[in-house]
């Protein structure tokens, strides 16, 4: 492809701002053709900071642009599919951020679609993205680490320890007498793709899911309400290629954002990536052998961080930086896909078998 791969963004807000389009401002290759929001104020105050050739309140607006080719979805979840759908429709590839949906199926039949109309897609699972992650992922493909025994994901952070933290992760109209599950969803989607993406797919789960905080301020109710929101779930996995794992999602473990951890075990040697920012460092990368267990901290490889940053980069920015650069280039220079709307399915396949194991409490297996 010649020329700039341009790109329209929906939805000019918090994560619009924070994360996504400072990638695309930062890409040399890449121009902000618009910016649409229906709040107009928004539009015009990212159009503002980031530079952008239009501003558009009416999505359809911004998908008839013609010289558009890649649209980014930074809006409500409710609205991920109809709106990916529809930039699919106008045969232009997309960024959407997670999840999709919230029912798998859905999500397969948009990766189809756009397979059919021949464009790419991304879903915003943020932590592939992690130089960290991408190197234990590197290693593994390479055999630096061997056969695979264990693979442990975690996603924990104290978010929601605070009742009078406004929680919105889950509808309003939800029974009141039933175990919503939560954590396993918002947090747990992102690192069940990591595990898969790493280990392989999913065989078998089994799980336990729990409410700890009962009562707690709900977004858009007065006060604190009584919800048994899954605050903490815990799922064991057998993967189809032989390896063992453990998952443990908390919207209430004590610790910093994002708090996600993996650690992956293998025949040759093993890797942990601790991404929870501490001491203003946004992750860390340790490694062992079995003739030197001591596990000794790794730098990131040469290029593995977006130019411009260091790991003091805000992780928002750093992580996002390079699913931007990674998006576009895969765009611009033909790469093969990766962290595609089909993986994006995958996820929310294990994540319901997850919420199946522990409703009827027993090993369910997640399908092909
Ligand atoms: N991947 C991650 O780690 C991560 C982290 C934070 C947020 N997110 C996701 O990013 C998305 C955006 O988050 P946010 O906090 O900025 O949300 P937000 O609700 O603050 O902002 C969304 C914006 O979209 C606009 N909008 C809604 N419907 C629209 C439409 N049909 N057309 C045009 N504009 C529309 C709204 O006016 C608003 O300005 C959410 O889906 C959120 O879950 C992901």
């Amino acid at each position: 492809m010649t020329g700039k791969l341009k790109i329209g963004l929906i939805g000019a807000h918090d994560w619009a701002e924070k994360a996504h389009l400072p990638g695309y401002a930062a890409h040399p290759d890449v121009e902000i053709a618009g910016i649409c929001d229906t709040v107009p104020e928004r539009a015009e105050a990212m159009a503002a900071k980031f530079g952008a050739r239009a501003i558009y309140t009416d999505y359809r607006e911004l998908l008839a642009v013609p010289d558009i080719q890649m649209i980014d979805v930074c809006t409500p979840t409710d609205t991920h599919l109809p709106l990916s759908l529809a930039a699919i429709a106008a045969g232009k590839h997309v960024l959407c951020e997670k999840p999709l949906h919230t029912l798998a199926e859905p999500a397969f039949d948009a990766a189809r679609k756009a397979a059919a109309m021949g464009v790419r897609t991304k879903l915003g699972f943020t932590f592939r993205y992690s130089p960290a992650i991408r190197q234990i992922k590197q290693w593994i493909d390479d055999g630096v680490l061997g056969e695979i025994f264990h693979i442990h994901g975690f996603e924990q952070n104290s978010q929601f320890l605070s009742p009078d933290f406004p929680l919105r992760q889950f509808a309003i109209d939800s029974p009141r007498d039933r175990l919503i599950p939560a954590s396993i969803i918002g947090y747990g989607s992102h690192l069940l793709d990591l595990m898969r993406w790493l280990g392989g797919e999913f065989g078998s789960v089994c799980s336990t899911m729990k409410n700890f905080v009962p009562e707690r301020v709900v977004r858009g109710l007065e006060g604190r309400q009584r919800f048994m929101v899954e605050d903490g779930a815990a799922a064991l996995v057998e993967f189809t290629g032989g390896a063992q794992g453990l998952v443990q999602s908390s919207y209430i473990a004590v610790g910093n954002y994002p708090g996600v951890e993996i650690r992956v075990y293998g025949s040759k040697g093993a890797a942990v990536a601790r991404l929870i920012t501490e001491n203003g460092i946004a992750e860390t990368l340790h490694f062992a052998t079995p003739d030197q267990v001591e596990f000794r901290p790794v730098a990131p490889a040469a290029g593995a961080l977006p130019p411009g940053t260091s790991l003091e980069t805000p992780w928002p920015e750093l992580y996002y930086r390079n699913l931007v650069r990674f998006f576009a280039d895969e765009i611009l220079e033909d790469r093969p896909e990766e962290c595609t709307f089909h993986d994006g399915a995958k996820s929310q396949q294990i994540v319901d078998a997850i919420i199946k194991a522990h409703f009827e409490r027993r090993w369910v297996d997640v399908g092909a």
